[in-house]
């Protein structure tokens, strides 16, 4: 027993929990996963995989995105990222809705398919079928030789390394380092990215690591926040463009780990109804980074806060309108709005991560949870 325990101690590195450590991997795992793969001094990024395949992406007239929970996440975020760096039609499909609703598949359509463990039977589903229906199948998995990259026509790998916590946080950056990655290499080739922003975005994706653990550096603030939150029956998650799916993502963060009820939603559709839920002792979370709609957002805060609603703000460093605003922010360094979802999640994840541990729950194996949902 006291063998057993040691050993998982080292295991989990010195951290309390897998989760934890997991989450302090990330700049070194973002920098693995585009090791050999990105080198903006030479203008070059490039994916065996993609390389291989390039015409069938430059060719495709849709690239339809498959998976869940998290993975879907990821892929909301690629949807956006893909559509504004390549021009190329998205469209991001639950895999296990996908699977069942006779979709419409063509020839030339390039199906992504996003899954850390390379084992979810609804995705796998998804890539039969669609496998079925002549498309060309990519797989962007984190465990090497698993079943959906050994099913895919080709892929990448994310380098994110095992990922023990059910709660997926590495896994989600490394994959959103490899579709950013896929689709600047797209853009350029396909001259609907500019030379100079294809550049800037190389630069800035390979200093994403020091910037991600410059983001790490507010868990003492996450802390101090999950302490005033942790028995919140219910929470709020706020984002726009990119952001958006980082909201949603965040929620499902917290919901997986410290079982609170959260939502996440496009900032901009609380008026269509949500906002009938405002009031002092519901917690909305807002995303408000300086780049992308930060004045929307900011007037979104106000019709907030207008109904006395608790304001817990993700920042960019050294903000000031949202600071007036909100009754908690969190400080990130500035990323471009494209590259933010990178740095947004963090501090998101350690909130989730210290609420669960002050509620008591079980971080890295949450209640009727699996690590990989290998049945339907
Ligand atoms: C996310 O924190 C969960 N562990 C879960 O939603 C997970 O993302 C989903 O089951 C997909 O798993 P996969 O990436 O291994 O396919």
């Amino acid at each position: 027993q006291e063998l057993q325990m040691n050993l998982e101690q080292i295991e989990k590195g010195g951290y309390d929990h897998f989760m934890l450590k997991e989450i302090y991997e990330q700049p070194s795992v973002i920098k693995d996963t585009y090791r050999g793969r990105l080198n903006a001094n030479k203008g070059i990024v490039q994916l065996a995989g993609v390389e291989d395949n390039i015409e069938k992406f430059l060719n495709a007239n849709r690239i339809l995105i498959v998976a869940c929970g998290t993975s879907w996440h990821a892929g909301l975020v690629a949807e956006y990222i893909f559509e504004e760096f390549s021009r190329i039609p998205v469209e991001v499909e639950y895999a296990s809705e996908f699977r069942y609703r006779n979709p419409i598949i063509n020839k030339n359509d390039v199906v992504i398919a996003i899954s850390q463990s390379g084992e979810t039977a609804d995705t796998m589903a998804a890539i039969k079928l669609a496998k079925e229906n002549g498309a060309f199948v990519f797989g962007v998995c984190n465990v090497v030789g698993s079943s959906i990259s050994r099913e895919s026509h080709a892929g990448a790998y994310t380098h994110a390394g095992p990922e023990i916590g059910v709660a997926s946080t590495k896994a989600f950056t490394t994959q959103i380092t490899v579709l950013t990655m896929i689709a600047l290499r797209l853009g350029k080739a396909k001259g609907t990215l500019s030379n100079t922003d294809f550049h800037t975005y190389l630069q800035e994706l390979e200093v994403i690591p020091e910037k991600v653990a410059e983001a790490l550096e507010t868990n003492e603030r996450a802390k101090e926040i999950a302490a005033a939150f942790k028995d919140a029956p219910n929470c709020l998650y706020l984002g726009r463009g990119y952001n958006f799916p980082v909201a949603l993502e965040g929620a499902l963060k917290l919901k997986e780990i410290s079982y609170i009820h959260a939502e996440g939603y496009p900032a901009a559709e609380m008026k269509h109804g949500p906002i009938a839920l405002i009031d002092e002792q519901m917690p909305v979370i807002v995303i408000a980074p300086k780049q992308g709609h930060y004045d929307k957002i900011v007037s979104n805060i106000q019709e907030i806060k207008s109904r006395s609603g608790k304001i817990i703000a993700v920042v960019t460093k050294g903000d000031t309108q949202v600071r007036e605003l909100a009754d908690y922010v969190i400080e990130i360094p500035e990323t471009s709005d494209a590259l933010s979802p990178l740095i947004t999640t963090i501090p998101l994840q350690l909130l989730s991560y210290h609420i669960a541990v002050m509620r008591g729950c079980n971080v890295d194996q949450p209640r009727n949870l699996a690590k990989s949902v290998t049945v339907e």
